[in-house]
């Protein structure tokens, strides 16, 4: 006991002083002599060494001479060795007694080696023993050659020993993983250039080995891609979850640049993987926990095509750059202008993407031409009336159409391709819808005698279902649509009105245009004109209108009514209206720079007499009618 808490206490005492040395100067070799060497060492000593080398080391210690007095077990004076307070070995008396250490070297089992020198009181007079001496070395561990006893090898392959360390490293065709100990397949070189070629994870058919952190990249020519077939048998280890098999430890990640990565894992083979891309990526992963039996894949290429891009009907494609409709070739829509435009915003510019087609802004439906309506690309410069009105130059009123319904003359406009609006009593007769076969559209000329070779015919007409006039004493809903059997193609000469906008709005005073082939006074006489004619007329207050018809009924017996389906347009003095032959024709305003259907020619009292009005069919009023008619036919 006492020898302990004396040692204890010596060496609370050196500490400072083995510090320093350590500190000052990293001592790799070394010598120890015991106090006075070579003379006799003196009594009553207790001397303590306290030798370090770096980590990495040992030490090395040689007693080059021992010359202690002997006693038994050296128990009263002895050098002792020690590591990490274990008595590596207690000596006492000469090179050939016993208790000697020998010829061989006494290493410490790590870095740092205490020598203890004990001397007992007694021997005090008659001492003549030198003492010892002794030399230490640095000398390097050999990792390599130790096992943890837990957790097996140093280096999963290869031990490299170094002074003061070691390193591992790996056989041909692994890599060391990031842990410095194990060594991992080395599958993260490849890069597949070919157009076709085959893929498996390492050691396929057998299980992939753990640890794995494989990357294959494949990247031909921009003009392929690259599609990916995997075989059935598939089986990349996943943790069911419940959304699904989820790739917790292992998995196969497919990357293609700009879009998400796929995380493929579970037992069902992906199949076919088009990539719609000329790189693709994949990395493949495992660790130590459980087991994946593989994958095997066969990769092929294509090249992007497009094909042509789609028609435009009443308008035509620029190819602007790129080749044969390949990958990113650039082509432009447009419309036949002025007769056709797009809609504001439209796509124009459509781009072959990797996925073969022709996109634009994330859309693949090629854009519509609208037809352009209400601008004629002549204008009348001048007005005059129909009831002697004046002849329209050719292209001014290119919505104008001519009716012959059983052979009888009428009026009407193109509101769309394949629509004309006109009045439901010109398509009536005796309260029944006329057979349209008995409807002949006539457009596009000004002259009837040239307008008449080439007629039009009907596919369907559609009266208003409010229109119910057996005694032409009620003309409300005075209005009928007339499908064509094929759309017209709009040029300078044929072209739409437009139709008013929601909620446009009839100011009295403003001024119109109507139009038809109806009648006009030719000297006193009233005969159907061969010419398209038009007249300027203004539209007339609801309550002036009435009035006037008021006033009419005093002379004649019979007049229909003003319905608020209806408005009037016309001059008090008389002298200029719509008359019969026009009825069905437009009466049309400006907004704009866009004409627009106000009315339908409809009916009146004497054409152009004064102090009456012509009546026309008040178009806004029938908006959803004839978005109706025209979406469900
Ligand atoms: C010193 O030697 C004497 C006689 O040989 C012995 O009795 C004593 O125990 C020794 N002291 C120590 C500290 O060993
Ligand atoms: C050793 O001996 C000397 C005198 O011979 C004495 O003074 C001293 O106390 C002794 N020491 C021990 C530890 O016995
Ligand atoms: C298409 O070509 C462009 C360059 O012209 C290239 O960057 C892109 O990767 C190609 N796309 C594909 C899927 O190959
Ligand atoms: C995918 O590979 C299978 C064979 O594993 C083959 O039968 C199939 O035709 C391939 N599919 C395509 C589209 O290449
Ligand atoms: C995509 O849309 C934006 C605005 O919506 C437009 O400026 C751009 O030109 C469009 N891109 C193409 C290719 O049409
Ligand atoms: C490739 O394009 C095709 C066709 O557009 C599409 O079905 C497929 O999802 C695309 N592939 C990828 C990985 O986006
Ligand atoms: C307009 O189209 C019609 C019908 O297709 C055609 O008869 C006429 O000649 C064309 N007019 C012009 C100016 O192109
Ligand atoms: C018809 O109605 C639909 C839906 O209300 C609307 O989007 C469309 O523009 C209308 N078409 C016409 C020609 O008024």
């Amino acid at each position: 006991m006492g020898w302990t808490y004396c040692v204890i206490w010596f060496l609370f005492w050196s500490v400072s002083e083995c510090w320093q040395l350590f500190n000052s100067q990293r001592v790799i070799r070394g010598e120890v002599q015991s106090p006075q060497y070579p003379r006799p060492y003196p009594p009553n000593l207790l001397k303590q060494w306290d030798l370090w080398v770096p980590g990495g080391y040992q030490i090395q210690l040689s007693v080059t001479h021992l010359d202690i007095k002997a006693s038994w077990g050296c128990h009263q004076d002895s050098l002792s060795v020690l590591h990490d307070q274990k008595v590596l070995g207690k000596f006492c008396g000469q090179e050939n007694s016993n208790d000697h250490p020998g010829k061989e070297p006494i290493l410490s089992q790590g870095n740092s080696l205490t020598l203890i020198f004990q001397t007992n009181n007694s021997t005090a007079e008659l001492q003549q023993h030198i003492g010892f001496a002794a030399i230490y070395k640095a000398v390097d561990v050999d990792e390599c050659s130790k096992q943890d006893p837990g957790s097996g090898p140093l280096c999963s392959q290869i031990c490299v020993n170094m002074p003061g360390s070691y390193h591992c490293s790996c056989h041909y065709g692994y890599k060391l993983h990031l842990d410095q100990h194990t060594c991992l397949l080395s599958c993260d070189s490849c890069i597949f250039d070919k157009h076709e070629g085959r893929l498996s994870s390492p050691g396929y058919p057998d299980p992939s080995p753990p640890f794995l952190s494989c990357k294959y990249i494949i990247s031909v020519e921009p003009r392929l891609t690259v599609t990916l077939n995997f075989t059935d048998s598939f089986h990349i280890e996943s943790v069911d979850a419940q959304q699904g098999p989820r790739c917790l430890h292992h998995w196969l990640q497919v990357t293609i640049p700009d879009r998400e990565p796929m995380k493929l894992c579970g037992g069902k083979s992906p199949g076919l993987i088009a990539t719609n891309s000329s790189i693709v990526r994949l990395d493949y992963h495992t660790n130590n926990e459980g087991l994946s039996h593989g994958w095997s894949l066969h990769y092929s290429t294509k090249a992007i095509d497009c094909g042509e891009p789609k028609p435009l009907l009443n308008g035509g494609i620029t190819f602007l750059s790129g080749l044969q409709n390949q990958n990113r070739s650039v082509v432009q829509y447009h419309c036949n202008e002025p007769f056709y435009s797009f809609s504001q915003g439209t796509n124009v510019y459509f781009t072959c993407e990797a996925d073969g087609k022709w996109r634009s802004n994330h859309t693949d439906v090629p854009p519509t031409c609208i037809p352009v309506c209400g601008k004629p690309t002549k204008l009348i410069s001048a007005y005059q009336r129909i009831i002697g009105g004046r002849e329209a130059p050719d292209d001014t009123i290119p919505w104008q159409v001519l009716l012959s319904v059983d052979g009888q003359r009428a009026g009407g406009m193109v509101i769309a391709d394949r629509w004309i609006m006109t009045a439901a009593n010109v398509l009536t007769y005796n309260g029944n819808p006329v057979l349209k076969e008995d409807v002949r559209i006539y457009m596009g000329q000004t002259d009837i005698k040239t307008l008449q070779n080439s007629p039009l015919f009907a596919a369907s007409v559609h009266v208003h279902p409010g229109y119910n006039n057996p005694d032409f004493l009620d003309f409300d809903s005075n209005i009928a649509l007339i499908k064509l059997q094929e759309p017209i193609t709009f040029n300078s000469s044929i072209m739409p009105i437009c139709l008013p906008a929601e909620g446009a709005t009839y100011v009295t005073g403003m001024m119109g245009l109507v139009s038809g082939f109806g009648l006009t006074d030719f000297g006193r006489r009233r005969l159907l004109t061969n010419k398209l004619k038009y007249v300027q007329l203004p539209v007339v207050d609801q309550e002036t209108c009435t009035d006037s018809i008021t006033v009419a009924r005093r002379t004649k017996d019979r007049a229909p009514s003003l319905t608020n389906n209806m408005f009037c347009a016309g001059v008090p003095e008389g002298g200029k209206d719509s008359c019969r032959g026009d009825s069905g024709g437009p009466f049309i305003l400006r907004d704009d720079g866009r004409f627009w259907a106000a009315g339908i020619v409809s009916w009146g009292i004497d054409c152009g007499r004064q102090g009456t009005y012509g009546v026309y069919t008040k178009v806004s009023n029938y908006l959803d009618w004839i978005n109706q008619t025209m979406q469900e036919n």
